[in-house]
């Protein structure tokens, strides 16, 4: 397995903060923003671990992270995004590091209390398809919502007006090498963007996606609330704990 770190966009719901900067490089309580995902990957066990960044203050991460020693892994690998084609498109350029081998892909503003571990267990003993984690939230319509019939998800809406269920689609994702075929048949949405959701929903239709609901809390750190959340979250209990 190995592990796939989105850290490109504009952070444009950030503004002014991130006019000069990279949103995964802001302050969440003591640390980059960008240290929570890949610590969550290492701890799972993860030790292959791309970064792939884009807008500004891209060679930062190279500054911050160098090659990925202060984590306990073996080199940090680096790409690049052009543009703001979304998470999918994002996730495109991992083909080449990804080399077969199945991918867990965490959004690089996604923070999570508890390790992500056992998440990454199941995948390895389902034997390939994808994997999702679900949270009850008060707001899904921010989110990708799911749509549950019993205890499977039948399909998923991506920030719909009318929520079908209170549940969000945390930003953390494994999938088999599929992904790689799948991303190329997208077409934009209507924001523009190549969506997860609709590499998600393929999964689903193939009968290939299984998902468990995640322990602890979780929390995005793209808007000025949910920042603020962050920091507070993990100033009272600290993230990735076991
Ligand atoms: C993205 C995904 C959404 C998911 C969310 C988790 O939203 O499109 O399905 O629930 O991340 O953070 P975005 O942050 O691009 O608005």
């Amino acid at each position: 397995m190995k592990g796939v770190i989105l850290a490109g966009g504009l952070g444009s719901r950030l503004h002014p903060l991130t006019k000069v900067t990279n949103k995964h490089l802001l302050p969440v309580f003591d640390r980059p923003m960008i240290y929570y995902p890949i610590e969550a990957l290492v701890r799972a066990g993860v030790e292959d671990v791309l970064v792939v960044t884009g807008g500004n203050s891209a060679g930062d991460f190279l500054k911050l992270l160098g090659n990925g020693r202060d984590f306990g892994l073996p080199t940090m690998n680096y790409t690049y995004q052009e543009g703001e084609g979304g998470i999918a498109d994002a996730l495109r350029l991992a083909k080449h590091f990804a080399r077969g081998d199945d991918i867990c892909v965490i959004l690089g503003d996604n923070i999570f209390e508890r390790s992500i571990r056992h998440a990454v267990a199941a995948y390895q003993d389902q034997g390939g398809g994808a994997r999702i984690l679900l949270k009850k939230v008060p707001d899904p319509e921010r989110f990708g919502v799911p749509i549950l019939d019993g205890d499977k998800v039948v399909r998923i809406e991506e920030k719909p007006e009318s929520p079908q269920s209170d549940f969000a689609v945390v930003g953390i994702y494994m999938y088999d090498n599929r992904v790689f075929e799948i991303i190329e048949t997208l077409e934009p949405s209507q924001r523009g963007e190549l969506e997860i959701t609709d590499v998600n929903n393929w999964y689903i239709d193939q009968g290939a996606m299984s998902w468990s609901e995640m322990e602890g809390w979780w929390t995005d750190a793209g808007t000025f609330e949910s920042l603020l959340r962050a920091n507070q979250l993990v100033a009272s209990t600290g993230a990735n704990n076991p």
